[in-house]
């Protein structure tokens, strides 16, 4: 029996039971492989851009006997799909820029799913935000540590999101509002990098007048400040 780590465990638990899945970036396809083991989904689309990866999944499935059930497509994001034939994406592994990317290339199949869930290795305020400003709610989010990293994943469904302070945004409204266990250092690490950041913009006049340079002051600020909540 497949075992998934922390990080796909927690994105599997949020692919619905029954679900009509496309996992995007799918490398291996473990996450489709240990859904349909598992019998919680019965039939999962997966989908690769990259020809390496592309071969360790369609081996992978194979050797599980699952070529029936796993339906693998070569192809860039979204496009390998037809409008309504999966209701769940899920995009794990990726920066968000790329999966927001994804999503905007491909807008007929975008409005068809119901729930996209996203594992975003940075950018994850980016994705949030282009979420939440394109007919999407954030109605669920986790944080898991994986060999000493943390992780934030996101789900969201169809619908208007309320405006939300824009801090949230980095921190992840559902995140907040849970106040999940490793939410301290999860703040703590967006300082962290939001100071480098700062830092480097320090070294140049130029930057220093920019209004980026001021975004990440009041970032800090507003995360010093939800911090002080905890
Ligand atoms: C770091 S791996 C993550 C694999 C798996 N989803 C996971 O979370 O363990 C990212 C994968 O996404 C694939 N990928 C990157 N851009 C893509 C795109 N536009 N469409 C489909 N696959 C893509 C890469 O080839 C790579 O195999």
């Amino acid at each position: 029996m497949l075992k998934l780590g922390e990080r796909l465990m927690q994105v599997a638990s949020f692919v619905p039971s029954g679900a009509k899945l496309a996992d995007i970036g799918t490398d291996h396809a473990y996450l489709p492989i240990y859904l349909v083991h598992q019998n919680k989904i019965a039939y999962a689309v997966a989908g690769e851009v990259n020809q390496g990866p592309y071969q360790a999944a369609q081996d992978a499935i194979e050797s599980y006997g699952l070529a029936e059930k796993i339906s693998l497509r070569l192809g860039n994001g979204l496009e390998i799909l037809k409008p309504a034939e999966v209701d769940t994406v899920s995009i794990a592994g990726m920066g968000g820029g790329t999966v927001a990317d994804i999503l905007a290339k491909s807008p007929d199949i975008t409005c068809s799913l119901q729930r996209i869930i996203i594992q975003p290795m940075n950018g994850a305020a980016l994705i949030r935000e282009w979420l939440m400003t394109h007919g999407w709610v954030i109605c669920d989010e986790a944080l898991v540590k994986e060999d000493g990293r943390l992780y934030e994943i996101i789900v969201a469904e169809r619908g208007w999101a309320a405006e939300i302070d824009s801090i949230l945004y980095d921190v992840g409204p559902v995140i907040w509002l849970k106040r999940l266990p490793l939410l301290k250092e999860h703040i703590e690490h967006l300082l962290f990098q939001h100071k480098r950041v700062l830092m480097e913009m320090d070294a140049s006049p130029n930057a220093k007048l920019s209004s980026k340079y001021y975004s990440y002051v009041q970032k800090i600020k507003d995360l010093e400040l939800k911090l002080a909540c905890l």
